[in-house]
């Protein structure tokens, strides 16, 4: 069972400044819903119970999104208003959060090591909320908790850039496995290559599966590409054993770190609620 999932959430979005100066990037709305909440419910979803969210100054928002508010409680109470809270209020009810506060930007790989007295020692999740994820059936994790359950490893979710765009993501090289086209055996992954050293154009999307062995690789490998510890660094040292999975998850992923996927995201989720 993958009960906890990690959300490192302590970058500053700057790409989205002015609007993220004084509110999380991960609370920006794709209507009225922020990413970060698309992202908890697609964990509760897949079966998780906790919320580890590795956060940093001024994301205290976060915190209180996932809080009671007894003033908006009671201003609403007995209208209309309180079904717009309803699946909230249910996420408050039933799942914990916890957070822990990341000192200095050193890197996704960081940011999850910095997580490790939130999680133990078990398998566990990460989303990045950036990556905002929608299928109409099982979603992204939940897919990638079955693959777990049966396989028992690392597993990144995966999907094909456009060859010009490897430099922005994780990209990974290996064999598919089982006589699956969308399961790999990872045998190679870079961070950010260039287009002419990238070995393949598929890249690691904000989906991980982790086993907790990935603390210590992560507390035992040098600074990567940036200058930053990188995740993409400490999973090869699980691939060379074969310990790591690429999936090819069903569904639509939206880069809701860019203006453009940001805007995509929401223009899909407005049609679908006037379709709906
Ligand atoms: C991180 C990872 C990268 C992955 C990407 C997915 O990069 O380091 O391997 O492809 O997330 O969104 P970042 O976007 O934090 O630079």
């Amino acid at each position: 069972m993958i009960k906890r999932c990690l959300f490192p959430v302590a970058g500053y979005g700057t790409r989205f400044l002015p609007a993220t100066k004084a509110v999380a990037k991960e609370m920006l709305p794709i209507l009225t819903k922020p990413l970060i909440q698309y992202g908890v419910e697609e964990a509760i979803e897949a079966g998780c119970k906790t919320m580890a969210m590795v956060t940093s100054k001024h994301k205290k928002a976060i915190e209180d999104h996932f809080d009671t508010h007894s003033d908006i409680e009671n201003s609403i109470k007995g209208t209309s208003k309180e079904e717009l809270v309803k699946d909230l209020n249910r996420i408050i009810d039933n799942i914990d959060f916890t957070f822990i506060r990341q000192k200095s930007m050193r890197g996704l790989g960081d940011a999850i090591l910095t997580g490790k007295p939130l999680i133990g020692d078990e398998p566990f999740a990460v989303i990045l909320p950036d990556d905002l994820c929608f299928n109409d059936g099982d979603g992204v994790l939940k897919q990638m908790v079955e693959l777990y359950n049966r396989y028992r490893c690392s597993i990144v979710a995966i999907m094909e850039v456009p060859k010009e765009m490897t430099n922005r993501y994780g990209i990974i090289d290996g064999k598919y496995l089982d006589n699956r086209d969308d399961l790999i055996k990872v045998t190679n992954m870079v961070e950010k290559p260039d287009p002419q050293d990238a070995p393949s154009n598929l890249s690691i999307i904000g989906r991980y599966i982790l086993t907790p062995d990935i603390f210590d690789i992560i507390s035992d490998i040098k600074p990567g590409i940036g200058g930053e510890i990188q995740i993409t660094d400490a999973l090869m040292q699980q691939a060379k054993e074969g310990k790591v999975l690429a999936y090819k998850f069903k569904g639509k992923r939206f880069d809701c770190g860019q203006v453009d996927g940001f805007v995509e995201a929401t223009n899909f989720f407005y049609e679908k609620i006037r379709r709906d």
